[in-house]
């Protein structure tokens, strides 16, 4: 009766000890089965009670069941602690490694240059506007007092998207330079108006080591009440200052540009030789930075702001020219090549 039960009891522990897969399953086996509490213990309790003979039998059949569940519990403690170990081992971090390195992107030079150009004129109360890359043929050439057959507009090779429209008579293009947000921001608001615009300009040329057919621009623009040339020439003055160095001298000449009277080029003495002559400035010891000049009064009319009573000035200049003076860049066409070789260096 009593033996049925001590085997009933084993079978149960190694099935039990079978099932166990970690350490505190195998503390909760060993406390159940073979703990001062466990069921092992009331069997051997309960053998005073017996009758001698049974006693004898199921006391030897007891004791061997708990050494071999004693055996069983050892061993299977040695297992599970050493996948344990192994496990750890495996999880482990090994803190000494060098770390993964991650590589960080970098503003492409263009933007950085346009970025530090908008902040120069941002401090003298210049907002940066932007318009259309795809623009018509009345802002970039009309409006800015380059009626169709205007020789004017031989200075600017253009890509041409759509010469005959469905409207049949706003022909569509690439903007050739950024003065047509000019055009853009007068329609829309009133002076005064202080405004810089950055951008892609794209021209129908072949390209080589001076030239691109997309490059950057930023265009600027103030209209208001008695604007002269001496504004003109204090604003581009201290830019230039703050953009290539404080001791910069600048020089102004007349030059010619459809949409403002009187014209301007503005050059700044060579940063290399200072003015003695060198390669850089093409030995004339000046470098030409940008266009400008007094908006035309056509222009203003045309956005039925009057000249009477309004007057303002404009320049566009180059980005891409910038870093290339700066850093002696002998081709332009690397800027967009996306070689990271150079764009590495910025
Ligand atoms: N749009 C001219 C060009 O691309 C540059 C320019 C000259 C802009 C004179 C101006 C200006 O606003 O007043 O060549």
């Amino acid at each position: 009766m009593m033996l049925n039960q001590v085997e009933e009891l084993a079978s149960k522990a190694s099935d039990g000890l079978g099932k166990v897969t970690d350490v505190n399953d195998l503390e909760a086996w060993r406390i159940r089965y073979l703990g001062r509490k466990g069921s092992l213990i009331q069997v051997l309790r309960s053998l005073a009670t017996l009758p001698l003979e049974e006693r004898r039998a199921v006391g030897a059949r007891a004791n061997e069941f708990k050494k071999s569940l004693e055996a069983a519990y050892t061993e299977k403690k040695s297992n599970l602690e050493r996948s344990s170990a192994l496990s750890l081992q495996r999880e482990s971090l090994d803190i000494t490694l060098p770390g993964r390195q991650v590589s960080l992107g970098r503003l492409h030079p263009t933007t950085q240059i346009v970025e530090e150009i908008c902040a120069i004129f941002s401090s003298m109360g210049f907002q940066v506007v932007e318009g259309p890359e795809v623009e018509r043929d009345y802002y970039n050439f009309e409006a800015l007092n380059m009626p169709v057959d205007h020789p004017a507009r031989d200075m600017f090779a253009t890509l041409w998207v759509d010469l005959e429209t469905e409207a049949g008579d706003k022909p569509v293009l690439l903007r050739t330079h950024t003065s047509p947000v000019q055009i853009r921001v007068m329609e829309k608001s009133r002076p005064p108006i202080r405004i810089i615009a950055p951008g892609r300009v794209y021209r129908y040329e072949a390209t080589d080591a001076p030239h691109e057919w997309m490059f950057y621009q930023v265009e600027g623009l103030a209209v208001d009440k008695n604007i002269t040339l001496a504004d003109l020439k204090g604003t581009l003055f201290e830019f230039a200052r703050r953009l290539f160095g404080e001791e910069r001298k600048c020089r102004f000449r007349c030059d010619y540009f459809p949409f403002v009277e009187p014209g301007v080029e503005v050059a700044i003495d060579c940063m290399v030789c200072r003015g003695a002559g060198c390669r850089l400035c093409g030995n004339s010891g000046w470098i030409e930075i940008l266009g400008a000049g007094m908006v035309h009064p056509e222009v203003l009319r045309r956005v039925d702001i009057d000249p009477e009573v309004y007057s303002g000035f404009a320049f566009g200049m180059g980005v891409e020219r910038i870093p290339i003076l700066r850093y002696g860049i002998e081709d332009i066409r690397l800027f967009y090549s996306n070689d990271l070789r150079f764009l590495r260096q910025f």
